[in-house]
């Protein structure tokens, strides 16, 4: 580490961990711990009969199929090695997209098309050929409409980007994770960075206008120094943005992570050393730094939403996407209306046994009560702009800002510790704050109930 790094004010773990309270990452409000069987396809049914017409909407597709399968990965996805799984899937999405279009009042302009993962580079050319057919039947894709993937980096071909380019590729996401050849070997996922800077050079000629790496800390034989060595390795390439996530270990949850050697993984001091060695390191050359686990290029979109305080929070994480609706199509995909969230059925044969009967694949939901939408603005714009005007956004709810007395009084110990600043109705987080900036939002949460430690640790 440099001097400069070494100058530089860190938050202490005694500090931080004293604030750490196992609180959600509030990619939506409420979270899908509320989402009850309440919602069905009948609720789902009543939400797409409503969409008002003109007004674009925003699309995902969940591909949940992995050349490889990582074994910290929590993502809802499998290992294939044959292409008719994959194949099958596609058709069933284009059912389900069939059903959806049925319900729809009218033609539906859409402007954002997400395809997450899993990893959505398994799709062949012609499977995705066939998925913007259906996506092109249903709704009306708008000419500029922007399509986004997440993509693992050695099974990606120039043919494969060339196919995507055509069907409007403009976003891109890689998963580098971290280089070290003891920590890739520690959980099953080898990759160069070679390999990286080779689909940049594709993913860049195809006109793919921002490019994201995915970086993790915390992962078994993880160390500063390798972190460091990693950041290094890719700040030539100079990606315009940088997801940086803490690795959350839930073996209970996730059978494969198992394999993982607990032995091996370093103590929350040692996670923080490394999340935050890497934010100074991105940050000196550059990078500003965003909510939760973001960095992005001063000109990328998202540091300009931020300084604008545009920027949004939902499924897919920190997004510049302004469209009231998203629809989700695939297995456990999640939608976003303006009556509330639905999740589709998250086993994948549970999922195609829905489609095939002619059904909504839908599990559960929740529909928003005023209060969650009140509650749900204060909690997005403290995770996006790590401040929030109280008084503002009482005004807009029209509500009286003396019933957030008792969740600002709740705050007391984070003032104190200099990791939230009040002044009158404006809360602001400061830099150590943003750390804990999710036990902050949980002031504002009424389902949370910290007792229960159902979300993974900030460190
Ligand atoms: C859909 S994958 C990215 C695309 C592609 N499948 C790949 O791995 O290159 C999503 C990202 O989630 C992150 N991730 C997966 N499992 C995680 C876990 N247990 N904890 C934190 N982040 C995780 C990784 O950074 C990964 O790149
Ligand atoms: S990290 Fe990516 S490639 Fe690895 S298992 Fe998860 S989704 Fe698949």
């Amino acid at each position: 580490m440099t001097a400069t790094l070494l100058e530089k004010p860190r938050p202490s773990y005694e500090l931080v961990s004293r604030h750490d309270g196992r609180a959600p990452r509030y990619t939506s409000y409420p979270t899908a711990v509320q989402f009850t069987p309440t919602v069905d396809a009948r609720t789902y049914k009543g939400w797409l009969n409503a969409l008002p017409a003109g007004e674009p909407v925003s699309l995902y597709a969940h591909i949940p199929f992995c050349a490889r399968l990582c074994w910290y990965c929590g993502c809802n996805t499998r290992a294939v090695n044959r292409h008719d799984p994959v194949e099958a899937y596609v058709g069933k999405l284009v059912e389900e997209i069939r059903l959806v279009s049925r319900e729809l009042p009218g033609p539906i302009p859409a402007s954002a098309i997400h395809l997450g993962g899993g990893t959505p580079n398994m799709l062949a050319p012609r499977d995705m050929d066939r998925l913007f057919g259906a996506l092109g039947r249903a709704f009306a894709l708008t000419p500029d409409a922007e399509l986004a993937a997440e993509l693992d980096p050695p099974l990606l071909t120039r043919e494969w980007v060339a196919a995507a380019a055509g069907h409007g590729l403009k976003r891109a996401s890689l998963g580098v994770q971290n280089l070290a050849p003891e920590v890739q070997a520690a959980v099953d996922r080898r990759e160069s960075i070679a390999e990286v800077a080779r689909c940049m050079d594709w993913l860049r000629e195809a006109g793919v206008a921002s490019i994201n790496l995915d970086l993790m800390y915390g992962l078994p034989h993880q160390t500063t120094g390798n972190t460091l060595a990693t950041i290094e390795a890719i700040i030539p390439l100079r990606p315009e943005r940088i997801a940086l996530f803490g690795y959350a270990h839930v073996p209970w949850m996730k059978a494969h992570q198992k394999l993982i050697d607990e032995a091996a993984l370093p103590g929350a001091p040692a996670r923080l050393d490394q999340s935050e060695a890497a934010a100074e390191r991105l940050i000196e050359v550059g990078y500003v730094r965003i909510g939760l686990d973001h960095f992005a290029l001063p000109g990328d979109e998202l540091s300009v939403a931020l300084a604008e305080r545009r920027l949004r929070r939902n499924f897919q994480g920190y997004t510049t996407d302004a469209a009231r609706t998203l629809i989700g199509f695939g297995a456990s995909a999640i939608g976003s209306f303006p009556q509330g969230y639905v999740q589709n059925l998250t086993k994948e044969l549970d999922w195609r046994d829905a489609v095939e009967c002619g059904e909504l694949p839908i599990a559960r939901g929740v529909t928003l009560t005023a209060d969650d939408r009140f509650r749900g603005e204060i909690i997005e714009r403290l995770m996006c702009d790590l401040a929030v005007d109280l008084a503002a956004v009482c005004k807009t709810h029209e509500r009286d800002p003396a019933e957030l007395n008792a969740e600002i009084a709740s705050l007391a110990a984070f003032e104190q510790d200099g990791l939230l600043h009040r002044d009158g109705p404006r809360l602001s987080v400061t830099e150590p704050g943003r750390l804990v900036v999710r036990a902050i939002a949980a002031a504002f949460d009424a389902y949370f109930k910290p007792e229960e430690g159902r979300h993974s640790r900030t460190l």
